[in-house]
């Protein structure tokens, strides 16, 4: 173990927070959450992760244990709120059909029991599904050192991938707020990888003074006794006051971090998000614990993509999967008694120095009917016979040797229109919500290399869009609240005609309960 011990003044005061939070544990779980709380399925995903009843935020725990890939969630089961973190979980075998399981860990320990079991990730090992997690507790009153909360990282292990049981060296790692410029406060989010023979953890963190990101390193030979290593990065200029919920990758022979940071200031069109999710392509030195990296860059322009966690395949890809929510944004599916969903899962390369997402190709069981359209010529709007939908796939192929400006237009009624549009003159891809439905506005944009074509692919569900441009050079995605019926998709020339080498529409099934 490393770092600090709780003091005794902090243990009385963790005494009460606990109290408080057994409390407010018992009257909740007198609640029945097995009846799912959705009263609406307007908006509810038809194949995206989403949570039976209540709120989910991040992705946890992905990995892949006797033959299935498991998926845990930051979840509050009880209301469509955010309160004290349980780990929900789904299964599957494929990473497009997930069944739920029940909810895997919860607030029930002192180290965990006010604010609940934070973000954390799992890793297969000894034939067992090991999970680190973060245990925070939310104190009354600062100690005398400043800190009015404390987070420590736990253990909780299964034998069937169903049923954890939290061991009982937890925490595991307290914060080693004494071995250099480490904020005591902020100490979170653990991913655990294995790498020649020992086990590595990245946990988000700041400074004392709270206005520099940084990730610290830990190392371990079982899982159980760790030890800290480094701080093995941290921001630069604009690169963010605390990187939330960090993944250490290892993809096409290069090391990347993959981070969360908060507070990144907008720079002209870039980082307009309340927070941001992206990557530092680099190396790690395993005998330093120092990450020597390049600059940040987002992993998805659109508006709604939050704490991604990889997976690190059996078969070698390295997969991802996001919220596709954003901290402080209307939820207006919590009218609906649920809150929150996750991305299609992407596999990650890297080319040209920089990271590519693609949807995973087992996306492709979900395809139901197809239509395709070869070599179209648009002088005006137009909508295909067959290409629209409120839950589909739509990839298009437009030839940008003769097509100087179009759009299109998605979820589109009479009233309502998301729009995707692209100038040859700037090499800009704009998404505008403007009109996509209730309450939700703003344009995101991003810039493409000069191509002869440009190719789209756009994952449609009931209240979501991806948007995936160039087999992943970037990825626009986007929550919206649009009426049932907005399900037309207009292509519209915008400067001369429109010139498509191809589009296809597929209509895609369910990967997850639905709501009855
Ligand atoms: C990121 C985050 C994490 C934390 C979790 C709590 O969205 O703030 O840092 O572990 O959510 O739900």
């Amino acid at each position: 173990m490393s770092g600090c011990r709780l003091k005794f003044s902090d243990a009385l005061i963790f005494m009460v927070a606990l109290s408080c939070a057994l409390l407010t544990a018992s009257e909740v779980s007198a609640k029945d959450f097995s009846k799912p709380t959705v009263t609406n399925p307007r908006w509810y995903p038809s194949y995206h992760i989403a949570a039976p009843s209540g709120w989910i935020n991040d992705p946890n725990g992905f990995s892949y244990f006797n033959g299935e890939y498991h998926f845990f969630y930051q979840h509050y089961p009880y209301d469509v709120k955010w309160g004290p973190m349980h780990w929900g979980h789904v299964a599957g075998k494929d990473l497009v059909h997930w069944t739920h399981l029940p909810i895997a860990i919860g607030p029930d320990k002192l180290y965990d029991a006010s604010g609940g079991c934070f973000s954390g990730s799992a890793l297969e090992y000894d034939g067992k599904l090991w999970l680190m997690y973060t245990g925070h507790v939310d104190l009354p009153v600062p100690n005398k050192y400043g800190t009015n909360r404390i987070e420590t990282q736990n253990i909780a292990v299964s034998d069937d991938g169903v049923n954890f049981t939290k061991i009982d060296a937890n925490p595991v790692i307290y914060v080693p707020a004494d071995k250099g410029d480490i904020s005591a406060n902020d100490f979170r989010d653990p991913k655990i990888w294995a790498h020649d023979g020992k086990f590595y953890a990245v946990v988000g963190s700041r400074n004392k003074a709270e206005t520099v990101g940084q990730v610290l390193l830990f190392e371990s030979p079982d899982m159980v006794n760790w030890a800290f290593k480094s701080i093995a990065a941290y921001a630069v200029g604009n690169e963010g006051d605390m990187w939330e919920c960090p993944n250490f990758a290892h993809i096409d022979g290069q090391d990347v971090l993959i981070l969360s940071p908060m507070n990144i200031k907008p720079e002209g069109k870039k980082f307009l998000n309340l927070q941001q999710s992206g990557y530092m392509l680099g190396t790690l030195d395993y005998a330093t614990g120092i990450f020597t990296h390049g600059k940040f860059d987002l992993l998805d322009y659109g508006f709604d993509f939050y704490a991604p966690q990889i997976l690190q395949a059996p078969d070698g890809r390295c997969i991802m999967i996001g919220w596709l929510d954003m901290w402080g944004t209307p939820m207006l599916e919590q009218a609906d008694g649920w809150s929150g969903q996750m991305s299609v899962p992407r596999e990650l390369h890297i080319r040209d120095g920089k990271i590519f997402s693609t949807p995973v190709r087992e996306l492709e069981l979900l395809r139901g009917e197809k239509v395709a359209y070869e070599n179209l010529t648009l002088d005006k709007a137009m909508q295909l016979d067959g290409v629209r939908g409120e839950v589909g796939e739509l990839l298009a192929t437009v030839d940008l040797t003769r097509s100087k400006g179009f759009s299109i237009e998605l979820r589109r009624s009479s009233t309502e229109r998301t729009i995707l549009s692209y100038d040859a003159a700037t090499g800009l891809i704009k998404l505008n919500r403007d009109k996509s439905g209730e309450t939700l506005t703003g344009e995101r944009e991003v810039k493409i290399t000069p191509a002869d074509e440009l190719r789209l692919r756009i994952f449609i569900d009931r209240s979501s869009l991806e948007i995936f441009i160039n087999d992943g050079e970037a990825v626009l995605s986007t929550r919206l609240y649009p009426k049932e019926n907005s399900r037309e998709i207009v292509f519209v020339p915008t400067q001369g005609a429109l010139h498509l080498k191809q589009v296809t529409f597929f209509s895609l099934g369910e990967g997850i309960a639905q709501p009855k």
